[in-house]
């Protein structure tokens, strides 16, 4: 069996599966169960300063009858008493020695604040503290959350306030609410943060009831933007992920990344350690389904370790962020086309529809071999479609459309074309740049045009 067991900035968990800071970690009762279940760790329910929360506060993203394809929120900080939450947290961390015990915290921007929650979290013997800069509502208006996580100056301040005082591991929490992640995880980097964590929930209104034209959720007749987390977010973290994985900055000093957004199955944390996770957070995914789905995830993995004969969950932390390239990097001469294999396909003919209308017009529909129009056609047989393989740009489409597996593959042909990217062609052959020549080097190279 593979081992899952992971050492994240000094901090072991005997597997990569952390819950993450939010309603499943708000108390003792709660991380206790989780553990039971198997859990390798978990980050508390953010704590710091006093609020409080409304009813109602979740709104669901249900998509062709899946429910919380994606959940919204407006939820705050925890409004249980500090000192119960630091008395539980002590509780915990005696019972579990062996699994990780992060505190997220978020207090008011001021240096004698965050000196002190410091080093109240320390004292409950708590493994890191992780420095909540990404709740999108609610405290940002009093200057917290990602009020700091959107200005890299301000979060290069706070975090270093608690890196001067801290003894144990210091997370900084990025918001995914910026143009550029990278710039407030160097700016972490800089404050001499021992790790970074990504993402927080990203802004969003969830929708609208069209009954009363009230906003989802809705407070008493309000609505305002909140926090869109779950399946539906996990491309947007995967790229910010990989794009922090990516700086050499990051690089150098070998800070660890805890990656989270949109973890459901063993499948997506495997694409987190790929894309340079060393451990993984799940927050909406246990809302939905409850802790046990720890036994799916961290099974799961270890078979896939297993069958790919890697002997540690540490060996693939990180493999494809090298394939993370710029478009200019692409090699122009690169060339699939599609092939529909008639013995599966149903003639639905959604792959014609989708290539016709939506993208290259490179399908026909034929009847015996012989191509079809199908506005006059009125045959009785079902027309096939078929790729013209020489028309063919290879975008995908007809094979993303398609409800067979398998049905329709992506080859890999020979374009005829000598390799070259977009950056190499431009640097010897600036003039390509002008349209004339565009068109003159796509006929020297044999580039059909659509
Ligand atoms: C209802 C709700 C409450 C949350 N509360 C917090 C919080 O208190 N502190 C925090 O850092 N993140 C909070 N988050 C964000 C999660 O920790 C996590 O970053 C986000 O949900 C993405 O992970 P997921 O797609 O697995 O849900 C909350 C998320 C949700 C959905």
């Amino acid at each position: 069996m593979a081992d899952l067991s992971t050492t994240f900035a000094g901090i072991k968990s005997p597997n990569p599966f952390w819950l993450a800071s939010a309603p499943p970690t708000n108390s003792a009762y709660q991380i206790n169960k989780a553990f039971e279940q198997g859990w390798g760790g978990a980050v508390w329910k953010t704590i710091g300063a006093p609020v409080l929360n409304v009813s109602s506060r979740y709104g669901g993203y249900e998509y062709k009858g899946n429910k919380l394809v994606a959940i919204n929120n407006v939820e705050l900080i925890s409004d249980r008493p500090l000192e119960v939450n630091l008395r539980e947290i002590r509780e915990v961390k005696k019972l579990w020695s062996g699994r990780a015990v992060i505190v997220s915290a978020m207090v008011e921007s001021k240096p004698e604040a965050w000196h002190d929650v410091v080093m109240k979290i320390e004292d409950t013997g708590a493994d890191g503290i992780e420095l909540n800069y990404g709740c999108p509502h609610g405290m940002s208006e009093r200057g917290m959350g990602a009020a700091v996580g959107q200005v890299p100056e301000y979060c290069t301040m706070i975090t270093e306030w608690v890196t001067s005082v801290a003894s144990i591991p210091v997370i900084v929490k990025l918001t995914p609410n910026v143009t550029d992640i990278t710039k407030p995880a160097l700016a972490a980097v800089q404050a001499k943060a021992d790790a970074l964590s990504l993402i927080n929930t990203i802004n969003s209104i969830i929708g609208v009831d069209l009954d009363n034209f009230q906003l989802k959720p809705n407070v008493g007749g309000k609505g305002s933007h909140g926090g869109y987390a779950g399946p539906a977010v996990k491309p947007v973290a995967l790229h910010m992920l990989s794009a922090v994985a990516q700086e050499e900055a990051v690089q150098r000093v070998g800070l660890p990344i805890s990656g989270m957004g949109g973890i459901q199955t063993w499948r997506d944390a495997a694409e987190f350690l790929l894309l340079g996770a060393t451990s993984l957070q799940v927050c909406t995914a246990v809302m939905h389904y409850g802790f046990r789905i720890i036994e799916d995830l961290t099974e799961g993995l270890s078979n896939w370790l297993d069958e790919k004969g890697i002997k540690s969950v540490g060996e693939i932390i990180g493999a494809s962020v090298p394939r993370v390239s710029d478009f200019g990097d692409f090699d122009l001469s690169y060339k699939v086309v599609a092939r529909i294999d008639p013995e599966t396909c149903t003639n639905c003919n959604l792959c014609y529809i989708a290539c016709d209308e939506g993208a290259h017009q490179c399908i026909d529909l034929t009847v015996d071999g012989h191509k079809i129009d199908p506005a006059s056609y009125a045959g009785s047989v079902k027309p096939i479609p078929v790729v013209r393989e020489d028309d063919c740009v290879g975008c995908n489409l007809c094979s993303l459309v398609c409800p067979v597996d398998s049905c329709i593959t992506m080859l890999e042909v020979d374009s005829g074309r000598d390799s070259i990217t977009w950056k190499e062609l431009t640097s010897q052959k600036p003039e390509v740049l002008n349209w004339d020549e565009m068109e003159k080097y796509r006929r020297e190279v044999g580039i059909k045009i659509h």
